[in-house]
C-alpha cells in the first residue's frame, strides 16, 4: 500500500488547475448506458474511482475507452445487467447504474452498497422511487434485484434531497412513458450537469439543479459528446490548503459559483477571495495570517458539503480561536478527527458536532487516511504539522483526486510516494 510522507511548513503558493469532478464523471459514464452508439465524456478526472465505473460498464458489455482526460463508451451491445460485489464494493456511486441498467435492459442486480467509513450507505430512496415508476425491486443474498417490462412516469417526493438517488430516479425517468417528476431533488451542479448531458442525448429534462426536476419520457436517446464540470470539492480543498498554509493559490478552473457558501467561510476566516469575473473560471485565495475560527453546518446544496467537513476542520485545527462543526449529512462523518487528535489538534466531538480549539501547529504522527475526503484533510494538517507526517492508506485519495501529490509539489509543498523520490512535475502538464 503506498504511503505519503510529508513535511510540514511549506506555504502554499503558485497554480493548481482542478480535473473534472468525479461525482459527475462517474454519473455521465453510467448514462451512456441508456442510448446505443458511442458517446464521448471529456474532462474524466484520471482517478481510480472512473477506472473502476469503467470496468463496471465493460462487465455489462460496453466498450470503454479511457485515453487521458477521455473516456469513450460504445453502449452499443449492453448484454449484461449485474453489477458484481468487488466492483460496487470499491465504489458506491456505482449504485447509479441501477436506474440506466433497468431502462435499457428491463432488469439490474446490483450488490448492496452497505456500510463505509462515513455511515451507512442505505437505498431505499432509489429502490421507493423506482417502484412508482412501475419497477419490482426486491433484495436476494447480497443483491438489488429489479425488474420492469417498462417503466412509467411517476410524482416522487424525496424524503431527503439525495444525490445518488435523485439521479439514479433522473436516469430511469428519461425513458419512461410519461411524465415523472422528483420533488425535493438533490440541487447540487453535478445533477444539473448530468440532466445537460441527458438533453444532448435527446432527452427532455426540466429544472435539473432546482427542488423539482420535470422529466418527459423519449422514445430513445442517442449517444452524445459532453465535458464534465471542473470539481468543486478539488478546488476547495486547494482553497482551504492555501489558507491553512496562510498561502497564496489560484485554482484555474474552478467555479466560484458553485462554491460561493464556502469561500465566504473561507473569507471569514480572513483569505481574501478573488472570484474570476464575467462568468470565467478560476479563483485566487490568500492568507497572510493564521485563520480566524469560525462556526459551519454541512447541509445539501447549496449548502456547505459534507465533504468540505474534514478539510475545513484540519483548516480551523491552526486557527486563532475556537469553531464549531456540525455535521448533518453523514452519521460517522468524524470518525478521522482521532486521526488529528493524534497530530495533536485540540477537537472534542459530542455527536453530530465537534469543538475546535485551535493551536498554533499541529505535530507530525504516523496516520491512516479512511476516505478520500478525510485523506486529503490528513494532508492539509501534515502541511501545517512539525515534522514528517506519513499517511498510510493514499489508495483513497488516489479515489478521488487526481495527480494529487504532482500538484501539491507543484504549489511548493514537501511530498514524497512511498519514501521515493520527489517527481519535479512537467509544468505544461499542469496547465
Ligand atoms: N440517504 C438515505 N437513504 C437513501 C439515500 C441516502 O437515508 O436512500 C441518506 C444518507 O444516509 C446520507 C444522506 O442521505 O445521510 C445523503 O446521502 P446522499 O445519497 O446524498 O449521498 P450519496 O449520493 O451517497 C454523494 C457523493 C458523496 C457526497 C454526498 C453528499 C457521489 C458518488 N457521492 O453521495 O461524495 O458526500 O453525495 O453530498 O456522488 C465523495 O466524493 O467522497 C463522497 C462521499
Amino acid at each position: 500500500m503506498d504511503r505519503l510522507s510529508v513535511t510540514g511548513g511549506a506555504s502554499l503558493r503558485g497554480s493548481v488547475r482542478v480535473a473534472g469532478a468525479k461525482n459527475s464523471a462517474l454519473k455521465l459514464m453510467a448514462a451512456t448506458l441508456l442510448a446505443p452508439g458511442c458517446s464521448v465524456i471529456r474532462n474524466v478526472p484520471r482517478i481510480r474511482d472512473c477506472a473502476v465505473m469503467a470496468e463496471l460498464l465493460e462487465h455489462v458489455g460496453v466498450r470503454v475507452e479511457l485515453r487521458g482526460d477521455t473516456a469513450e463508451l460504445d453502449a452499443t451491445d449492453v448484454h449484461g445487467f449485474e453489477a458484481p460485489h468487488e466492483l460496487v464494493g470499491q465504489i458506491r456511486a456505482s449504485i447509479v447504474v441501477l436506474g440506466p441498467l433497468l431502462s435499457r435492459t428491463g432488469r439490474a442486480r446490483v450488490s448492496l452498497p452497505g456500510g463505509d467509513e462515513i455511515g451507512a450507505r442505505p437505498v431505499e430512496l432509489h429502490v421507493r422511487g423506482l417502484e412508482r415508476m412501475g419497477a419490482s425491486v426486491t433484495s436476494e443474498h447480497g443483491f438489488l434485484v429489479a425488474e420492469a417490462s417498462a417503466l412509467h412516469g411517476a410524482t416522487i417526493t424525496l424524503d431527503y434531497p439525495s444525490v445518488t438517488a435523485t439521479e439514479n430516479l433522473l436516469l430511469a425517468a428519461v425513458l419512461a412513458r410519461g411524465t415523472t417528476v422528483i420533488d425535493n431533488a438533490a440541487r447540487e451542479p453535478e445533477i444539473a450537469d448530468l440532466a445537460d448531458f441527458l438533453v444532448s442525448m435527446g432527452a427532455e429534462v426540466h429544472g435539473a439543479g432546482s427542488s423539482t426536476v420535470v422529466i418527459d419520457g423519449v422514445d430513445g436517446l442517442r449517444a452524445a459528446d459532453h465535458d464534465a464540470v471542473p470539481d468543486r470539492i478539488e478546488a476547495g480543498t486547494w482553497a482551504a490548503a492555501a489558507v491553512a498554509t496562510q498561502g497564496d493559490v489560484t485554482v484555474e478552473n474552478a467555479r466560484a459559483e458553485h462554491l460561493d457558501l464556502f469561500l465566504t467561510k473561507l473569507e471569514d476566516a480572513g483569505a481574501d477571495v478573488a472570484r474570476a469575473s464575467g462568468g470565467g473560471a478560476g479563483l485566487r485565495v490568500r492568507q497572510h495570517a493564521p485563520p480566524r475560527a469560525l462556526d459551519f453546518v454541512t447541509l445539501p446544496y447549496p449548502g456547505i458539503a459534507t465533504d468540505f467537513q474534514p478539510i475545513l476542520l484540519a483548516m480551523l485545527s491552526v486557527a486563532d480561536g475556537t469553531s464549531i462543526a456540525t455535521e448533518n449529512v453523514f452519521e460517522e462523518r468524524f470518525t478521522y478527527v482521532g486521526e488529528l487528535q493524534r497530530m495533536g489538534a485540540d477537537i472534542v466531538v459530542q455527536g453530530h458536532h465537534a469543538v475546535i480549539r485551535g493551536v498554533p501547529r499541529l505535530s507530525a504522527a504516523p496516520v491512516r487516511a479512511p476516505d478520500i475526503r478525510a485523506g486529503a484533510a490528513l494532508v492539509i494538517a501534515a502541511l501545517v504539522a512539525d515534522g514528517v507526517t506519513e499517511i498510510e492508506d493514499v489508495y483513497h485519495i488516489d479515489r478521488g483526486y487526481e495527480d494529487f501529490e504532482t500538484k501539491l509539489i507543484a504549489l511548493g509543498g514537501e511530498v514524497r510516494r512511498d519514501g521515493g523520490p520527489v517527481v519535479i512535475p512537467d509544468p505544461a502538464e499542469l496547465g
